[in-house]
């Protein structure tokens, strides 16, 4: 493709378009023809600018020397066999340059980029041009950085320029990532000042990368970019997933292993967040039988008694509710140990290897078995327990630099689910 700048300033051009992918592009399949304005400019000074009609501060670009330098570029198109240029100002006031807009550009044999400076344009250069694009919501002294810029964007989409066709395919924006954002990427080393690259990277299971790197993309555009098209729905998790609320073993603010007691608005609202994420049961895990029968009280009297009556939407909830003595009796009922993957929240992860929400979410988001989420009450699971887990979740962080971080086991379960399976 042919790209022919109108510049007051070609010289700025010159290093850009002889350094890297652009300047690779630039001796094989983009040509790019710089026109100095100020040849074309009038009279013995060559003036290209004036005052503006009605008064006002700073010069206007005229008219006539830049429909000149737009006509001896057609001049110069036709004597080469080929096509006239689609023209282009580049203005504050354009349409927002974009990777589409790249794309279309990409895929025209002859393109010009006219550049503005001082106050702009004589506002009938506009009749002589097919478009007025905008880098962006701010206003630059001159149109030559905007010029790059779309000779930067638009140059690496040209057949060969990057040597891999892929790295340009899934890019951000890309129809390949649905218009989104590109997911996060890792290098060497595996770990810096304790940052680790996310396990699933390493795995070289290629079906839980894609799944990762999908779930990154809508993620991210959702987070980042709402108005992308990328932001999309994200992957729902494919495994059936379990909660287990355990009273024993349990930690007590001095470390010890103790058992604590069973609460109401436990049991209510950790019934509530499993049955609205999705999940299969919420397990109350509990070593002794009073405390299992209180819980079977509750349960009844919103399942089958006067509660129900009140309000029947509870009913649906707590009728997911199950009883165990044992994390033991738990595993037993869902086909054993070896059939479910156990995984644990920590407020603190203690030097133990965590796993990240985003990766835990695309192993949910492949088939697998069963997955169970135990939560403890009082200070948190016991160390046996932490360890002798599947998978350890990452520890929820509040806020950054609060040094206040200290959750109800009811707000962990939410925040969890949510981020596993909202
Ligand atoms: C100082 S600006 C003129 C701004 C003009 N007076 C206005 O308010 O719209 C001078 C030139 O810089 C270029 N320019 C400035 N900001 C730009 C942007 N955001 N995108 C593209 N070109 C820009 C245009 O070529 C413009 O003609």
């Amino acid at each position: 493709m042919r790209l022919s700048v109108v510049t007051l300033f070609p010289e700025l051009f010159e290093p850009f378009l002889a350094t890297s992918m652009v300047g690779r592009a630039a001796t094989g399949p983009m040509e790019v023809e710089l026109t100095n304005l100020r040849e074309f400019g009038l009279g013995k000074h060559r003036s290209v600018d004036d005052t503006p009609y009605g008064g006002g501060s700073g010069m206007v670009l005229r008219v006539e020397p830049l429909v000149a330098a737009l006509e001896s570029i057609d001049a110069k198109a036709t004597a080469a066999g080929l096509p006239l240029a689609h023209r282009v100002l580049l203005s504050p006031q354009g349409k927002r340059f974009g990777q589409a807009k790249a794309h279309e550009i990409a895929k025209r044999e002859h393109v010009a980029l006219v550049c503005g400076r001082y106050e702009g344009f004589d506002e009938r250069v506009r009749s002589f041009v097919h478009e007025e694009l905008s880098l962006g919501d701010f206003v630059m002294t001159g149109g030559e950085v905007a010029a790059m810029a779309v000779i930067e964007a638009t140059s690496r989409l040209l057949p060969g320029v990057l040597g891999n066709e892929e790295s340009s395919y899934a890019e951000s924006f890309s129809p390949a990532l649905d218009g989104g954002l590109e997911y996060p990427q890792y290098t060497r080393p595996a770990e810096f000042r304790g940052m680790t690259v996310p396990e699933v990277l390493a795995s070289g299971h290629h079906g839980q990368i894609e799944a990762w790197r999908r779930e990154q993309v809508a993620a991210r555009t959702n987070l980042r970019r709402p108005d992308l098209a990328g932001a999309t729905e994200r992957p729902a998790p494919a495994r059936k997933i379990d909660v287990a609320l355990v009273h024993h073993p349990v930690l007590d603010r001095d470390g010890g292993v103790v058992t604590t007691a069973m609460t109401n608005l436990d049991l209510h609202d950790l019934a509530r967040s499993t049955v609205s994420y999705g999940g299969e049961a919420l397990w109350i895990v509990h070593p002794i039988e009073a405390q299992r029968e209180l819980a079977k009280r509750i349960q009844m009297h919103w399942v089958e008694g006067s509660g129900k009556r009140r309000i029947p939407d509870r009913a649906t909830a707590l009728e997911r509710v199950r009883i165990a003595d044992s994390l033991e009796a738990v595993y037993e009922a869902l086909g054993g140990r070896g059939e479910i993957e156990v995984w644990t929240t920590a407020a603190r992860a203690k030097n133990r290897a965590v796993v990240r929400y985003e990766e835990a979410r695309a192993r949910l988001a492949e088939p697998g078995k069963r997955v169970l989420v135990l939560f403890g009450t009082g200070w948190g699971l016991a160390p046996d327990l932490l360890d002798s887990a599947d998978l350890r979740l990452e520890p929820i962080a509040g806020a950054k630099g609060s040094p206040y971080n200290h959750l109800s086991v009811r707000a962990a379960c939410a925040i969890t689910l949510d981020r596993l399976a909202g």
